[in-house]
């Protein structure tokens, strides 16, 4: 298995940001944590029970922490690799030097490599909600550094906020020097905002895109196109996207011959795991062969040159 969305703040446990709170005296609203989930209700409340849980995370040493342990629990069910998104200025902001959260993504990586056998690359995320001035820096800083974990940019946050032309700056600067593109799209809005992201942003893969089933045109271009969609099923159900399992649209998108690969979103969050994503995503008939050969040809594995 392969898991291409996950947020790496999303990945964090109960008795992780317990700890980490602990160690960093940090006072955790004590009926969030203890809440199934962190306790939010609607998207909004979601990202901001995600920003607060997330606070936690202080050092560079949090962050191998929270990777190690994503990494070995995954490994753990079957997985070989895993792309982690991760908005360098967030950590920044509470003192971790961006070469200091590389140097711990790394080391995080190479003990679950070593240990475990599963293999991880970071995709530098901007926060849409945060404009796009917030986007061009994180772009800048992205592209400052040359590192063989970093091998994407992509955008999050809520999909709401800001035109998607806002971003074109943002992404033109990550992809002039090699970063691999993703972006958000289609997981609140509708179809149409799926391929202007694409056009606009010069995106090879969408995060979510799943309203891409309210248009056959739309699912056309994107099976035509090759972009595969980063589809996230439990987080759709938890964000009360769609009902059930069985009216999520991932059937119809494939059988409309859109590439599909799968990811946890926010794990801790949406209460899943990548073992649970790909059995669900069997039970409405994609196989976990299939999938795994889709993510490995979509995954951004392949190391940048280097900078001379
Ligand atoms: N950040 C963390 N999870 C997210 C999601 N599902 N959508 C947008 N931004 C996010
Ligand atoms: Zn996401």
């Amino acid at each position: 298995m392969i898991d291409l969305h996950v947020h790496l703040r999303g990945t964090l446990t109960p008795t992780m940001a317990c700890k980490l709170a602990e160690r960093n005296s940090i006072s955790l609203d004590a009926a969030r944590w203890a809440a199934k989930g962190y306790g939010w209700h609607d998207f909004t409340s979601f990202l901001q029970a995600y920003d607060h849980i997330a606070s936690v995370i202080a050092t560079a040493q949090d962050l191998e922490e929270v990777a190690y342990d994503y990494l070995s629990r995954s490994a753990q069910l079957g997985t070989t690799y895993v792309e982690f998104m991760l908005s360098p200025p967030d950590l920044m902001r509470v003192g971790v030097a961006f070469d200091d959260q590389l140097a711990a993504l790394s080391a995080a990586r190479e003990r679950a490599l070593e240990l475990h056998g599963i293999d991880c690359r970071m995709i530098a995320t901007a926060v849409r909600h945060l404009g796009p001035a917030a986007a061009t820096q994180a772009a800048r800083l992205a592209v400052g550094r040359r590192h063989d974990i970093l091998v994407g940019f992509g955008l999050t946050g809520d999909e709401r906020m800001f035109p998607v032309g806002d971003f074109k700056e943002a992404f033109s600067i990550a992809r002039s020097e090699g970063l691999r593109a993703t972006a958000h799209a289609g997981e609140h809005l509708g179809p149409d905002t799926i391929i202007e992201a694409i056009e606009v942003l010069g995106l090879e893969r969408v995060g979510h895109g799943i309203r891409a089933v309210e248009s056959e045109v739309v699912m056309r271009q994107l099976a035509s196109a090759k972009i595969p969609l980063e589809v996230c099923l439990t987080s759709n159900l938890a964000l009360n996207l769609y009902p059930s399992i069985g009216k999520h649209p991932i059937g119809r998108l494939n059988a409309a011959g859109c590439a599909i690969v799968l990811g946890t979103d926010d794990p801790s969050f949406f209460s899943t795991d990548i073992e649970m994503e790909y059995s669900l995503a069997a039970g409405v008939g994609l196989s976990a062969h299939d999938i795994t050969a889709q993510a490995n040809t979509a995954s951004f594995r392949a190391i940048l040159p280097s900078r001379h």
